[in-house]
């Protein structure tokens, strides 16, 4: 089968040599496993750190990627809930274990150390894999999984978030934000946005929000505040750093506030007399439960939510969609065509 091998890390510019499409071997079933036939893959800024080096105990040479809709290949003898010719989808979360609130000690991430999803052939275990949202394209689907688990889960079981809520989503157009917006206003919130790009803001009001700002203005926060009528009280941050001390600044008294990545680094400034003083309740969340997996793909299919495919590139060219994602310039997910 064909797969893009990442062989080595280093720069994004020396991907060429770094990442190589190659014939390799199917990967052969045991077990409870299925094997599934990619349609379409898509990335995650995981799949960039990881290019870099910029990831814990990374193992080389490992074929990336986390997410898939494909149709099954060929199940074990152990298998009946699912049959060749089905349309699926993966979650890529192995292990998580069975306690609600954090992620067993086995956990970890389809895409590396075990062999991902940016190939013809991808082999997952029986309990990973749901059926593809009918309502939803292969190209779509495939996009959902990594990035529309860890928005769900720190939503909906960190934050919350209801239709009482005003919250604010720091940096809209990433592949867990634009996820984080299509549920947080699904689910009737008020929702405030930044972005490092006008015309994704212009897009995520066309979507619904309330109003948005761009981050690179140094009075972001000031201007949302006032935007919102000085009432924000829940914030989704994906980006740490200097953006998360501000959030601690601009939310209201009582406010909750969940981070799901630090794209911008460690909070210089952690204020512990607005933690105590403004009574908040901050959150840490990383991807989600087995649980959370599946009553993410309930909301979906419930709500009819179809998520933001920016671009499509082939897995031949698949370099290119990584140097894409390294520019700020989408929003939404890119989304790799293997067949
Ligand atoms: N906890 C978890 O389980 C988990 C799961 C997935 C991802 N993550 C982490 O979450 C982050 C986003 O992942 P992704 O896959 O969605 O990546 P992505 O698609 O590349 O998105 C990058 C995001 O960063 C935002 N951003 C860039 N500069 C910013 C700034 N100065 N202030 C505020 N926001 C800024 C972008 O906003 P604009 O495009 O609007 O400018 C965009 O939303 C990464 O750090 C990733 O490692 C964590």
């Amino acid at each position: 089968m064909i797969a893009a091998v990442l062989k080595s890390t280093g720069m994004i510019q020396d991907l060429e040599s770094n990442l190589l499409i190659e014939d390799v071997p199917v990967p052969e079933l045991s077990g409870d496993e299925i094997l599934v036939k990619v349609n379409s893959a898509s990335l995650n800024h995981r799949d960039i750190w990881i290019a870099q080096g910029m990831y814990s105990k990374i193992k080389l040479p490992v074929i990336l990627g986390s997410d898939c809709s494909g149709t099954v290949e060929s199940v074990t003898d152990d298998i009946h809930e699912f049959k060749p010719g089905d349309d699926v989808i993966i979650n890529p979360g192995l292990d998580w274990g069975n306690n609600q609130d954090f992620q067993s000690r086995d956990f970890s991430i389809l895409g590396m150390p075990d062999n991902g999803t940016f190939a013809e052939f991808v082999k997952i275990r029986r309990t990973n894999v749901f059926r593809k949202p009918a309502h939803l394209t292969f190209e779509q689907a495939a996009s959902v999984p990594l990035a529309g688990v860890t928005a769900f889960r720190a939503l909906f079981r960190k934050l919350k978030i209801t239709d009482k809520d005003k919250l604010l989503i720091t940096g809209t157009g990433g592949g867990v934000s634009s996820f984080a917006l299509m549920f947080a206003l699904k689910a009737g919130a008020e929702v405030y946005v930044t972005s490092g790009d006008d015309r994704k803001i212009d897009k995520a009001l066309s979507l619904g929000v309330k109003a948005g700002v761009n981050y690179n203005d140094p009075s972001w926060h000031e201007k949302i505040k006032s935007l919102s009528g000085n009432s924000l009280n829940t914030v989704f941050d994906s980006s740490g750093g200097d953006t998360y001390s501000k959030c601690m600044e601009i939310i209201n008294p009582g406010g909750r506030i969940v981070s799901i990545g630090a794209g911008l680094g460690s909070v210089k400034e952690f204020s512990i007399h607005k933690l105590y003083w403004k009574q908040l309740k901050v959150y840490g969340s990383a991807m989600g439960s087995d649980k959370d997996f599946s009553d993410m793909l309930d909301f979906i299919n419930v709500n009819l939510i179809v998520p933001e495919v920016n671009m499509l590139v082939n897995l031949n060219e698949i370099q290119k969609g990584f140097q894409l994602m390294h520019e700020t310039s989408r929003f939404g997910k890119i989304v790799v065509k293997v067949n």
